[in-house]
């Protein structure tokens, strides 16, 4: 499984390999260029020994390789997240007929909280061309439409993490097969007529209905627009177990390092009882000595303990005992730049 996860990579760049054009929806970079993914990790407010603004975050994208301090505050029309997300909300490309979206969040703005759907935040954008998958641990985040981008305060005191990559349409229809596991809240979406033939499941869950998937869990290798390898993990509520120890670290091969959102009372601790470990983050350092606490970041990600793995994952689940019964899933990279950024923030972590 393993094995068969690494490989297969080179086969699939030569085909797709594309340089990525303006024109289309995209990932956008700090600049407002096309980018084929990035990563922000929004700093948490209360660090060690230093209050910060709780809006600051570093970033890393395709082409800039390491952690970078932004110049903007991620609440701002600036920076890499409004980039992407203004080209669902300028021009009003929300009412268009020809592109897809959905604005997906356990948690939505404005609207009450509702059990049952898939514990997962995170926006689709995309046309028969191409378009961007945006996942991120922000609550009641992003906004409606018809507000333009905005970033709620409850994202500002707890670090945050997003992740977005540029797909070629082709990649959505495997996205949304994914999607269905996760059961995500749509608090709002489109999925227009012309593009609901190819898109059953989404246009279901768009709609208020929940098609059901034939298993509790699947596991689909995607492909960015450039033709880096991501790996998307996912599980029902079905799949009544911890998805990094029970699941993602065994398929994988590899012992993980976890960081996650881990009320006291709730959390589960770190676990060697199968054969690959699983095992909780409790501080993070990343570069420009901003240290902190677990305690303040509510991100999920992981990272193989060895550096031979070099697997990192971003998702949606906590290693918390009530998180065993929801849906939710990760997005695997065996990228070195993704890897060395995540693996070299473990400034301490419990082994068992
Ligand atoms: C962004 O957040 C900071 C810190 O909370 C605040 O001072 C600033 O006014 C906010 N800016 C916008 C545009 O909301
Ligand atoms: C889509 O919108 C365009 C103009 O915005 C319109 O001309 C066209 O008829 C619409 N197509 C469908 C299938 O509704
Ligand atoms: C959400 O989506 C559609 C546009 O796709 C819009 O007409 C609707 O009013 C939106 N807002 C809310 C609050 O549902
Ligand atoms: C470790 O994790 C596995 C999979 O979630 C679980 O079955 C097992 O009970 C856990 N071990 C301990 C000691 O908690």
């Amino acid at each position: 499984m393993a094995a068969q996860l690494r490989s297969g990579l080179s086969l699939i760049t030569g085909i797709l390999c594309c340089t990525l054009c303006s024109a289309d929806f995209s990932c956008r970079n700090e600049a407002g260029e096309p980018v084929d993914w990035f990563i922000i990790y929004k700093l948490p407010r209360y660090k060690v020994g230093e209050v910060g603004s709780g809006v600051d975050y570093m970033y890393l994208d395709s082409s800039v390789g390491r952690w970078r301090m932004s110049p903007f505050m991620v609440n701002t029309s600036q920076g890499a997240l409004a980039n992407t997300l203004n080209q669902l909300y300028k021009g009003q490309v929300y009412k268009s007929n020809s592109s897809v979206y959905a604005l997906y969040n356990d948690a939505p703005p404005v609207l009450k909280y509702l059990e049952g759907y898939g514990h997962t935040k995170g926006v689709l954008l995309f046309d028969r061309s191409q378009g961007f998958w945006l996942s991120h641990s922000i609550p009641r985040f992003p906004s409606f439409p018809e507000r333009g981008f905005l970033y709620p305060s409850s994202g500002k005191v707890n670090g945050q993490t997003a992740l977005c990559v540029t797909y070629q349409y082709e990649q959505f229809l495997h996205v949304a097969k994914q999607l269905l596991y996760i059961y995500p809240r749509f608090y709002n979406c489109s999925v227009p007529a012309v593009l609901s033939a190819d898109l059953p499941q989404l246009a279901q869950l768009c709609a208020g209905s929940r098609p059901q998937p034939t298993s509790d869990r699947s596991v689909e290798q995607l492909f960015s627009a450039e033709g880096e390898k991501f790996v998307s993990f996912v599980k029902s509520e079905h799949f009544v177990d911890d998805i990094y120890a029970g699941w993602v670290a065994q398929a994988l091969g590899a012992d993980l390092l976890v960081e996650s959102w881990q009320r006291q009372g709730q959390d589960l601790p770190s676990n060697c009882s199968l054969p690959k470990h699983t095992m909780n983050i409790k501080r993070i350092q990343l570069p420009g000595s901003a240290l902190f606490q677990s305690h303040y970041d509510h991100s999920k990600w992981c990272v193989s303990r060895a550096y031979e793995d070099q697997v990192a994952c971003l998702g949606d689940l906590n290693r918390e005992r009530p998180q065993l019964w929801r849906g939710g899933g990760l997005v695997c990279s065996f990228n070195p730049s993704i890897y060395k950024a995540f693996r070299q923030a473990v400034d301490w972590y419990i082994g068992c």
